[in-house]
């Protein structure tokens, strides 16, 4: 079977009429392209629009878009291992919100259903965005990580759209700044638990000697 044809597990609506939500309209963004501004007072929770989307294949969408092109650009949302959403096809304005290293929304998937909804209370006018958060791979490269440029324009812009493992933070900076240093050694899974094991058996250690 071709990765094409694999089969996709999925409860999204196979409806043509996508949902069009009353709390915000497309406009030109500042981050990029086209954005989606708050038309009406939005409350802490709630669930403001969702994402739809023609339900694919994680192969399909690799075919689709090969990060070959200049500059990252796609209507992709992973829905879960087996299916991605383009809302290229059959996408509602849900598609046109950007992503921010500081975000007023969320997106929650419940049901096969994803949905964005309100971090905080949001005001009119305020541009909608969410953390793309976008999976990071042990075989990028710092041009990778620069093909994913945040223009968030955020205080605590990560300045990539990619979402970074704690241990790289320093070494993403740098290539950012166009210095290309080398990766550090990946941290083996648990070495943060037995860090934390020795810190609390040296401060046990202190403690005992205090009381002493
Ligand atoms: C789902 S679209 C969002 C709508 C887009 N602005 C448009 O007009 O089509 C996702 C694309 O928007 C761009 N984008 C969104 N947020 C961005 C950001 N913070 N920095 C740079 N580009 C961003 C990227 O090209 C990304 O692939
Ligand atoms: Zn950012």
């Amino acid at each position: 079977m071709s990765p094409a044809k694999k089969s996709v597990k999925t409860s999204v609506k196979k409806s043509v009429k996508p949902p069009t939500s009353p709390f915000y309209e497309v406009r030109r963004s500042k981050i990029q392209g086209r954005g989606a501004f708050a038309i009406l007072p939005i409350r802490k929770g709630k669930k403001i629009d969702e994402y739809w989307g023609k339900p694919i294949t994680h192969e399909e969408a690799d075919r689709r878009y090969d990060d070959s092109e200049a500059r990252h650009h796609t209507f992709l949302f992973v829905l879960d291992d087996d299916t991605v959403l383009d809302a290229r096809y059959g996408g509602n304005d849900a598609r046109f919100i950007n992503h921010s290293c500081d975000p007023n929304c969320e997106t929650v998937i419940e049901d096969g259903h994803i949905w964005i909804k309100a971090m905080k209370a949001i005001t009119p006018e305020t541009e909608l965005v969410y953390d793309y958060r976008f999976e990071w791979q042990d075989e990028y490269e710092p041009d990778d990580v620069r093909y994913y440029a945040c223009r968030c324009g955020a205080k605590k812009c990560r300045g990539t759209i990619l979402r970074i493992p704690v241990y790289l933070r320093s070494t993403i900076k740098q290539w950012l700044a166009g210095n290309d240093v080398p990766v550090p050694k990946k941290p083996k899974k648990g070495a943060k638990k037995v860090v934390k094991k020795a810190v609390k058996k040296a401060v046990k250690k202190v403690v005992k000697k205090a009381v002493r």
